[in-house]
């Protein structure tokens, strides 16, 4: 890779705090990418933020009386907070509310509009008498004519992740007032996807066949060839960004329409901040730009979104568009209007410090090619079998060891054996394998490549049992612990996309500061002579108490 990239993760909207799905579908992943690649030394931007926008908003702020501006300053906090401890390494964490944003939006929306891009029209669409408003995307509800899901949104259904028009669903009620709407007229702008049929058929199903995730594929395949329909790209709504346009009193773009602008945005922003051009990023064949999204935003990264940067004119396309599928919780799908979730800002209440177990389970589940289940019961194996037993017990046998009879010295090694020799060629070949599996998006792969290096340290470090050999052999001793020791560095280098706070914590042990990818695969990270510091313990055991504590706790709520 020489490219640089330029990482998007999909803008949560501001109407609620961010559960455990977020984190496995979307930002674990798109971090523990990002990560790879500064270590790698490439050029990386990671762009996030909040999208502020649109009926999800609107609506929350309605249930709550009071405005949606409140709620997006409650939620924007809360959100950005939890991303930043839970380590998301993003570059910026931008908000679609910010004026640069709504420029930049309405920017764009003039350039089409003055294109002659956009279409103009006018047509009947679902109005709420009793409260005198247009019913736009989630105003509306009714049974999703795929799939018969009876809550599906009028812009969506999140049971079969299908893109809708209002007038699609059946039996349409207004979220406002429960009543069956009435049609009225209003006129709108819309974007021609049909326009684009071909140019999509040319750039996705030939050109992305091999290299986009089968999910991703198949779902624009079944989209493209099911034919496209113009889209409206503004909305009856007081909350949004305005149409800059004279007769459009009242209505501002749609939600979708502004909010992938503000990876836009966001990159505009942080390019003011580092003084660089925006456009290096956005506008040069030599950017690989990447979506990390959740599968129900697949159709807007990939068909809408990329048919809005085309019609502009001057922007790239994505490369790829890694999609998750979902994260169930204990068997059930999280939902936020059941409370069955697992809330960030909660966990870290009750696991303080434990940031990376949750990270680990996560990647270790990732719905990468299907929908995949959290269980409070495999977050405890996890921890108490894999990362306390495998990883934290061979860091600190090796640590200790090291104090007990060099007193935190590293020793010199002597001759290796031939059995050694062929391990530490195995240790040469991690940055590689690890690195393949996360370039192809297989973080689970990657993750349990990472562990078999933990793995064959602490059977290493088991065979050769040096507190015994300790009593007959001390020279051979000091070329054992001299090994592990190496490893246990190695660890920490490639350990760090995936568990950023447990490979500081192993630095600061080791007392060394390496970060530089191709150097996790070398066994002279530490010299002899250099001292380390105190053992500490990376994981502790989770007892079956706080476990049945949580799952009380879900099912309570
Ligand atoms: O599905 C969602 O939560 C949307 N807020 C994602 C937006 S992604 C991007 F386009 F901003
Ligand atoms: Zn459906």
């Amino acid at each position: 890779m020489t490219k640089r990239h330029l990482i998007t993760t999909a803008l949560p909207y501001a109407n609620g705090p961010i559960h455990i799905g977020h984190l496995a579908g979307v930002y674990v992943p798109a971090d523990i990418y990002c990560r790879y690649l500064r270590a790698k030394g490439e050029e990386v931007l990671m762009v996030g933020g909040s999208d502020e926008h649109g009926v999800p908003i609107t609506i929350k702020a309605r249930n709550e009386n009071t405005t949606p501006q409140a709620i997006v300053d409650r939620y924007h906090e809360i959100i950005k907070k939890s991303f930043e401890e839970f380590g998301i390494s993003f570059d910026v964490y931008s908000r679609t509310t910010r004026p640069i944003h709504h420029k930049t939006a309405s920017d764009f929306f003039t350039k089409l509009y003055n294109d002659g891009k956009l279409i103009e029209k006018s047509s009947e669409q679902y109005y709420d008498e009793e409260v005198g408003e247009f019913l736009a995307d989630r105003y509306i509800t009714g049974t999703c004519p795929h799939c018969n899901y009876e809550k599906a949104y009028g812009d969506q259904c999140e049971a079969c992740g299908t893109s809708l028009n209002a007038t699609d669903l059946i039996a349409p009620k207004s979220a406002l007032s429960g009543n069956t709407p009435v049609m009225k007229e209003t006129h709108h702008w819309y974007l021609p996807l049909d326009q684009y049929e071909n140019w999509l058929k040319k750039w996705i199903l030939e050109g992305h066949k091999e290299d986009w995730k089968t999910n991703v594929y198949g779902q624009c395949k079944s989209w493209i060839e099911q034919g496209l329909q113009p889209r409206a790209v503004t909305r009856d709504l007081n909350w949004g960004v305005n149409v800059p346009l004279a007769d459009a009193e009242g209505k501002v773009l749609y939600v979708w329409f502004d909010a992938p602008i503000g990876y836009i945005s966001a990159t505009k922003e942080w390019c003011e901040q580092n003084g660089q051009n925006y456009e290096k990023w956005w506008k040069d064949e030599e950017t690989r730009m990447l979506h990390f999204i959740g599968k129900d935003n697949i159709v807007f990264h990939c068909i809408i979104f990329p048919v809005m940067l085309k019609a502009e004119g001057s922007f790239i396309v994505p490369e790829n568009v890694p999609a998750n599928e979902f994260l169930n919780l204990e068997n059930d799908k999280i939902s936020t209007s059941r409370n069955w979730a697992v809330w960030l800002h909660e966990y870290l209440e009750d696991f303080k410090d434990k940031q990376d177990v949750l990270r680990y389970t996560l990647t270790t589940i990732a719905p990468e090619t299907k929908d995949s289940d959290f269980t409070w019961a495999d977050f405890q194996a996890k921890n108490n079998n894999e990362l306390l037993a495998i990883f934290g017990n061979f860091v600190n046998r090796t640590v200790v060891l090291i104090h007990k009879y060099y007193e935190g010295i590293v020793p010199a090694a002597g001759e290796y054996t031939a059995e050694e020799k062929e391990l530490i060629g195995k240790i040469a070949e991690f940055p590689h394998t690890i690195g393949a599996s996360i370039e192809k998006y297989r973080f689970r792969e990657a993750l349990a490549e990472f562990m078999n290096l933990a793995r064959l340290g602490n059977k290493y470090l088991t065979d050769t049992e040096p507190w015994k050999v300790v009593k007959t052999d001390p020279e051979r001793v000091k070329t054992i612990l001299h090994l592990s020791l190496q490893i246990c560095a190695c660890l920490s280098v490639l350990g760090e996309p995936f568990l950023p706070f447990t490979s500081e914590k192993l630095q600061k042990i080791l007392n060394i500061d390496v970060h530089a990818w191709d150097e996790g695969g070398k066994i002279d990270l530490l010299k002899a002579g250099h001292k380390i510091n105190a053992a500490e313990y990376l994981f502790e055991k989770i007892e079956d108490g706080v476990i049945e504590g949580q799952v009380g706790k879900l099912k309570l709520s």
